[in-house]
């Protein structure tokens, strides 16, 4: 594994800027190399190689791929949930095209294995909506969505058909201090930190009851890495797997954080993302990956919040 040569792509965004730090922890600085749209080098990615890279550009992604020897890539390149509805054909280009470029990468043998990450947007209005199980109904009403679960199958048929070591798993709505998120449906979760520490009080355009599935991103980097350095053949299911972090609501967040700051207050002005989360569950079942490849979440609620104040505190307060 020590062998190993990286490249992430999208390493700018909400997940990369922690998982660009995560994998150089473990294979050293410059054997993971960042690439985003970026000219200059983002802050979060300084400290070791790092490339401007247009991943839509097919020739461009292979001439990185060699010259730097590249034997796994980490595909972090999406148009989000809630940008991807205002510009639908644009979305499913990016996400489409850009998955093409790495799964036929692999195929032609030019990268050994890939991880590219699906979401709980693969559900849908007819799905179950608590403990939504691995294999049930999708169908889902976005845009982003029908990429995913597009992405899902085509990553299964690059495994059964050419055996493309892809692997897979189902983030929720990611909450992190690092980077900023990126245009989701579930990203209040997130600003509403921001807006708690520098103004005591936030707006939310999700509806005070609305339940979504959730993680930390320190458990979300944790299952990207296990997937990753899982043995191939603990790794069943080629499609992408569940992963269960915490579920809450606005209210309970909202709660979680008076325990902190008392002061807190939160009102609601539900817009089109409200929309998108009603058709998504409100807590998804993964005894698929804790039997595979022994998926355990860390954080609840609570500790996440703890520790996202303790994380942001530092930026707000003199
Ligand atoms: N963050 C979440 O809550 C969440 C939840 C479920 C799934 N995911 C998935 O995880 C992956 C990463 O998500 P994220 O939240 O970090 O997204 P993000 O929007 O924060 O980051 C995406 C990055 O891709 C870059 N990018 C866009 N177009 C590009 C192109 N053509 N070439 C190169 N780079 C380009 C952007 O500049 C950005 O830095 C996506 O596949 C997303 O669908 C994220």
């Amino acid at each position: 594994m020590e062998s190993e040569k990286i490249l992430i792509l999208g390493a700018a965004g909400q997940i990369g800027s922690d998982l660009t730090a995560a994998l150089r922890e473990r294979y050293g600085n410059d054997a993971v190399v960042a690439s985003d749209l970026h000219e200059g080098i983002p802050t979060a990615l300084e400290g070791g190689p790092y490339v401007q890279l247009n991943a839509m550009d097919r020739q461009a992604l292979e001439d990185v791929v060699q010259r730097f020897e590249i034997t796994q890539v980490y595909h972090l390149v999406a148009m989000l949930s809630a940008t991807a509805e205002q510009q639908p054909l644009k979305g499913w280009d990016l996400n489409m095209q850009t998955l093409f470029h790495c799964l036929e990468m692999a195929r032609e043998g030019k990268i050994k294995r890939m991880f590219w990450p699906s979401s709980i947007a693969v559900f849908g209005p007819k799905s179950p909506q608590n403990q939504t199980p691995q294999h049930t109904i999708l169908e889902p009403s976005t845009v982003y969505g029908i990429s995913k679960v597009a992405g899902e199958s085509w990553c299964e048929y690059y495994h059964q058909k050419y055996g493309v070591d892809v692997r897979s798993v189902r983030y929720p709505g990611l909450i992190s201090f690092r980077g900023a998120p990126g245009g989701g449906t579930t990203d209040y979760a997130v600003h509403i930190f921001h807006e708690a520490l520098k103004h005591g009080r936030y707006t939310s355009f999700i509806q005070a009851d609305r339940a979504l599935p959730m993680m930390y991103m320190p458990d979300a980097i944790r299952a990207t890495l296990e997937i990753m350095h899982a043995p191939a053949v603990k790794v069943r299911l080629r499609t992408a797997y569940n992963i269960a972090g915490m579920s809450f609501n606005p209210e309970e967040i909202a709660e979680s954080i008076r325990r902190k700051l008392p002061d807190f207050s939160i009102d609601y002005a539900p817009d089109y993302r409200n929309e998108i989360a009603a058709n998504w569950p409100a807590s998804v079942e993964d005894s698929s990956a804790r039997q595979d490849w022994g998926w355990q979440p860390e954080y609840d609620l609570d500790q996440m919040v703890d520790d996202m104040l303790v994380q942001l505190k530092g930026a707000y307060v003199a």
